[in-house]
């Protein structure tokens, strides 16, 4: 697919629903008793890989576009699938159920696409296990494809080394199941979708500074969920508005939970002028509209505990930096290698293929910016947000931009190029 410049951005758009959320919603709306229903669910091919996970557990779930409901069956009402579980390109998916299935009296195996099938899994295989879970990798490789055989697990006190909501998540999953008390602590906050998802279903769950505490024992009973928009798909929009000249857009529905903002805090750092208005609460997560206009942004460091709130928006905003005044640097942030794609090389290398000067490091990337940019052929490796970050950066460079594998979007965004293109003056 073809990309050029264009003159300005106007107008406004609302932002799809939020991964994270949606995806949890299928999980505990399945494991919780009775209708749980879901709006502004996203339909994207990753939450449509757990709703495939768990209709072949046996749970009816009905999949209306905007609106879904899960008739859930209770912590114990999973039936063994007759298949193996396919968890597609989604970590989400991959990680969070292994905590659920940990605890099943049943056998299941999981995989994944190739991208999924060279992600680590150690990091939850390793907690799970201390949990007394029996979970196997079959290659012997920590990764997928995993043989989970379900048994009794009890609770533990997990330090966690990485700042990760999936694995946060899996080991709070499966507290659900264990003896005793578990808790998990990080050394910086992760998203924290699940501590407030589970909270409204009805668990017993608390947070102490950067440790989640979940008592077992309560049943968690279906409810209304409202699924605010991604500020993870949000993020190109920010970014186009603030890159291409003359441009403002109203981005409606944004969800700007505090484990997650950390975008709008580096794009104030950098200058971007971003108004928050219209705040509101969405079944417990803080959504807004966002206002963004066009401005000369500043290079900035990108660094330590803010890093987990802005994870996935590295991309966009090292791409951003190639187009803001002095250095950008990004540190701490290794996870990026570890994504659906090593997102630290594939940045560097097609940012490097349209002229920006980029030096890759062993946990970020140093931005020099202000060279001036040009299109060129971009490799996405399939992974779906280096394929939007590219389509946003060919907004305000010289000449053409292909980009490979541009479907790929349809992981979490499907109708990303379409709603970029309304915005777009020629
Ligand atoms: C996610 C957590 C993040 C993020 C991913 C979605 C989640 O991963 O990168 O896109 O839904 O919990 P980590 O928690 O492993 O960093």
């Amino acid at each position: 697919m073809k990309f050029s410049k264009a003159r300005r951005l106007s107008g406004e758009l609302t932002i799809p629903g939020d991964k994270s959320i949606s995806h949890r919603s299928i999980m505990f709306g399945s494991i919780a008793e009775g209708l749980t229903e879901v709006r502004g669910f996203l339909q994207g091919a990753d939450c449509l890989s757990t709703i495939s996970c768990f209709t072949k557990m046996g749970i009816p779930i009905e999949n209306k576009g905007e609106t879904v409901l899960i008739h859930g069956r209770g912590l114990r009402g999973l039936t063994a699938p007759k298949e193996i579980l396919d968890c597609g390109n989604s970590g989400t998916t991959t990680r969070l159920i292994c905590g659920i299935l940990a605890a099943q009296d049943f056998d299941v195996t999981l995989t994944g696409d190739e991208s999924i099938r060279r992600r680590p899994m150690k990091r939850i295989m390793e907690p799970l296990s201390m949990m007394g879970a029996k979970i196997r990798s079959i290659h012997c490789n920590d990764c997928a494809p995993l043989a989970i055989t379900g048994c009794r697990i009890h609770g533990i006190h997990y330090q966690s080394p990485v700042a990760s909501a999936q694995v946060k998540s899996a080991v709070l999953l499966a507290g659900l199941y264990a003896e005793g008390e578990t808790r998990v602590t990080e050394s910086y906050i992760s998203r924290n979708h699940s501590e407030l998802m589970l909270s409204a279903f009805g668990a017993d769950i608390r947070t102490e500074n950067t440790t989640a505490v979940l008592r077992p024992g309560n049943a968690l009973k279906g409810l209304c969920i409202t699924v605010p928009g991604d500020i993870s798909s949000a993020a190109f929009f920010i970014a186009a508005a603030l890159i291409v000249p003359n441009s403002e857009v109203l981005i409606r529905n944004v969800g700007i939970n505090p484990t997650r903002d950390g975008i709008l805090h580096v794009c104030r750092q950098m200058n971007g002028n971003i108004s928050i208005l219209n705040r509101k609460n969405e079944s417990g997560e803080p959504t807004a509209d966002l206002l963004v206009r066009s401005s000369a942004l500043q290079g900035t460091v990108i660094e330590g505990s803010i890093i987990p709130t802005l994870i996935d928006e590295l991309p966009m905003l090292a791409a951003m930096a190639c187009y803001a005044k002095g250095t950008t640097v990004i540190r701490d942030a290794a996870e990026l290698k570890v994504k659906e794609s090593n997102r630290i090389t594939v940045m560097a290398e097609n940012l490097r293929a349209m002229g920006a000067d980029v030096t890759e490091t062993e946990d970020g990337m140093i931005i020099h910016g202000g060279r001036p940019l040009h299109g060129a052929v971009i490799d996405s490796k399939k992974d779906h947000r280096i394929a939007m970050t590219f389509a946003v950066t060919a907004l305000a460079a010289e000449g053409e931009t292909e980009i490979l594998d541009a479907d790929c979007v349809n992981i979490s965004y499907p109708g990303f190029y379409s709603d970029l293109a309304r915005l777009k003056r020629e």
